[in-house]
């Protein structure tokens, strides 16, 4: 080969290159091979167990993956999360990922995602976005359904008596999907029958601490609670503690009805102190990455993926819990 035509060789191999880095977006993954895929992922906090199981499961998958994860904890703040999606778009991540503290307020945020060609993921939450083009794809459950699975069991549960069956319910985190969804989901059941009523409703934000304290302020203000209906384990199991030291019996005096399924609550299931446990899975970790990489591949993905989940009386939960990995 002459040095001209060898030339003219390496120059086209690296108009190609040059070429192949431009088809990647703005992505630092279309950088040249051989170049880790880049997921930024602006978790809800730490308010949960359900939660750390959550951020365990990405972050493993992640290593697994071979993914370069940006973890960034919001503490349960919008603001934080924003501030995340921002130094992401800046630092030219490949994919976005997020599981929203609250449905609303995203819209701003992800058209700065989409205009930097950087798609964005949710999981676990979505938002309330008119604009469906500024995320391509939803990982998470069906919180309407977990809702509803509740109030079944309910009213199952009270089927032969008479009333009224007076329900206290601890709210998740205010303006959130989980906690809009769990309470209009569990509402749709129960209105069927009038014997049902909740006679108070106020958020625990997802916590131990604040379920607690909301139902030590229930118990207060309540002469006769039959049933709770918790919006996760967590504020279940602090609300167990208000019930003890009130001097009354979690899961006899006052019945427990609540979500995630988490270790915990199969433990205090087991001794009889929660009635009936939805599902809600947190370990997403795997699908994730998954999702983040055919995105970046330019693969087509579905818009929604449904979490698959099931609901725990205390004797399954009792069977679960030696092999529960949450
Ligand atoms: O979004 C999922 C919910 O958030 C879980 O039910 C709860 O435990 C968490 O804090």
């Amino acid at each position: 080969m002459s040095k001209r035509a060898a030339a003219a060789l390496v120059a086209g191999a690296m108009v190609a290159v040059l070429t192949a880095c431009g088809s990647g977006g703005t992505g630092s993954a279309g950088k040249g091979s051989g170049h880790k895929l880049v997921v930024g992922f602006s978790q809800v906090g730490a308010e949960s167990g359900w939660r750390t199981a959550n951020t365990k499961s990405i972050q493993e998958s992640a290593k697994k993956a071979g993914v370069e994860l940006k973890f960034s904890d919001a503490q349960q703040k919008q603001e934080n999360q924003i501030k995340a999606i921002r130094s992401f778009i800046q630092q030219k991540v490949d994919v976005i990922a997020f599981s929203p503290v609250v449905e609303s307020g995203w819209d701003t945020v992800l058209k700065e995602a989409k205009d930097a060609h950087i798609p964005v993921i949710l999981t676990d939450r979505s938002v309330d976005s008119k604009d469906e083009s500024l995320y391509v794809s939803f990982l998470g459950s069906d919180f309407v359904e977990e809702g509803k699975k509740a109030g079944d069991w309910l009213v199952k549960e009270y089927a032969s008596a008479a009333g009224p069956v007076n329900i206290v319910q601890l709210e998740g985190t205010t303006g959130s999907a989980p906690a809009n969804d769990r309470k209009s989901g569990f509402a749709d059941v129960v209105k069927a029958d009038p014997k049902f009523k909740v006679v108070a409703s106020q958020t625990g934000d997802f916590t131990r601490a604040k379920g607690k304290e909301v139902m030590q302020a229930f118990l207060k203000s309540q002469p006769k609670i039959d049933v709770l209906y918790a919006h996760n384990d967590d504020m279940a199991l602090g609300a167990i503690q208000a019930i003890e030291e009130a001097g009354k019996k979690p899961g006899s005096d006052i019945k427990i009805v609540s979500v995630d399924g988490v270790k915990d609550a199969f433990t205090a299931m087991s001794q009889g102190k929660i009635n009936y446990d939805v599902e809600c899975n947190p370990l997403l970790g795997d699908q994730l990455m998954d999702l983040a990489k055919k995105v970046k591949a330019g693969e087509q993905v579905p818009r929604r993926i449904k979490t698959e989940e099931g609901t725990f009386t205390p004797d399954q939960a009792t069977a679960a819990l030696p092999n529960r990995q949450y």
